[in-house]
C-alpha cells in the first residue's frame, strides 16, 4: 500500500472550520491512516479576520492529537504549521512567531480568497520570498486569476516557489475548472506537492489515495512519490526542493 504525506489538513478541533470535537479530529485520524497516511503536517488556518487568534487553541489540540497518534498509531508522524491567509500584517505575524512556518521551516503556507486579483497574488509571493520564507501556494488550481498564468506560475516555480494542490480536486470536488487547471499544472510538471486539505468526515475529506488513478496514468513512479510524500518531507525538514 502507498505511503502519503498529508502537508496540509484542518484535522485539528476546536480551532477554525476544521474538525469540531476531539472524536471527529480521532476519526479523522483513523480514516486517514485507514487510506495509507503516515505523516500529517497540521495546518490550522492563521486569517485572524476569520477566525480569530489560532496560536494557542491550536497548540493545545495538537498536544492532544499527539497523545492520541503516540498511543494508536506510533508509526505516524505529526507536525504543526499554520495555513496563512494573505493579509497586511502577514510578514509581521510570521516574524513575530504568531503565525507558524511549516513545523518551524523556512517554508510557509499560504492562501487566498479564491477571488484574490492576480497582482494580490503576484505581490504576496514577492513579498515573502524576499523576507526569506520560501511559500507554498495553497491549492494552486482553486484561483480563477491563475487560469490563465500558467507564464508566472512558471516562474514562480523557477524562483523557488512551492505548488501544492488539493487531492480530490482532480476529481471535480471544487468544479470543472479547477479539475482542468489541477490536469495541466500536473502535465505541465509544476507541481511539488498534493494534500487533502481535509477539513471534517463528510465533505473535505483527508484522503490522499483519490488522485492515485490520475498520477498513476500521468507521471512516473518517482514523480508520484515525490509528490505524495518525498517532497513533503524536504518541507519539515527545511531542505530544498
Ligand atoms: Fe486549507
Amino acid at each position: 500500500m502507498a505511503q502519503f504525506f498529508d502537508l496540509h489538513s484542518h484535522m485539528l478541533c476546536g480551532v477554525d472550520d476544521g474538525a469540531k470535537s476531539p472524536e471527529e479530529m480521532f476519526s479523522m485520524l483513523e480514516m486517514a491512516y485507514e487510506d495509507g497516511i503516515r505523516a500529517i503536517c497540521l495546518t490550522p488556518h492563521y486569517s485572524p479576520y476569520l477566525f480569530g487568534d489560532t496560536t494557542k487553541t491550536s497548540e493545545q489540540s495538537f498536544a492532544m492529537l499527539q497523545k492520541y497518534v503516540a498511543e494508536k498509531h506510533p508509526d505516524m508522524r505529526i507536525f504543526l504549521g499554520h495555513e496563512l491567509g494573505y493579509h497586511r500584517s502577514a510578514l509581521d505575524a510570521l516574524n513575530e512567531g504568531t503565525c507558524r512556518s511549516m513545523a518551524g521551516s523556512r517554508y510557509v503556507l499560504v492562501d487566498f480568497p479564491e477571488s484574490v486579483e492576480f497582482f494580490e497574488v503576484q505581490s504576496a509571493m514577492g513579498s515573502l520570498q524576499r523576507a526569506g520564507y520560501f511559500p507554498i501556494l495553497a491549492h494552486t488550481e482553486r484561483y480563477r486569476c491563475l487560469f490563465k498564468q500558467l507564464g508566472w506560475i512558471e516562474d514562480f516555480v523557477y524562483n523557488g516557489g512551492i505548488v501544492q494542490l488539493n487531492a480530490g480536486s482532480v476529481n471535480g470536488d471544487w468544479g470543472r475548472g479547477c479539475a482542468k487547471q489541477w490536469k495541466k499544472l500536473i502535465r505541465k510538471g509544476l507541481v511539488h506537492i498534493i494534500s487533502t486539505d481535509g477539513h471534517n468526515l463528510t465533505k473535505r475529506l483527508p484522503l490522499m489515495s483519490v488522485c492515485m488513478p490520475y498520477l498513476q496514468k500521468h507521471c512516473d513512479e518517482q514523480t508520484v512519490r515525490d509528490l505524495t510524500w518525498e517532497n513533503a518531507w524536504r518541507v519539515v525538514r527545511d531542505e530544498r526542493i
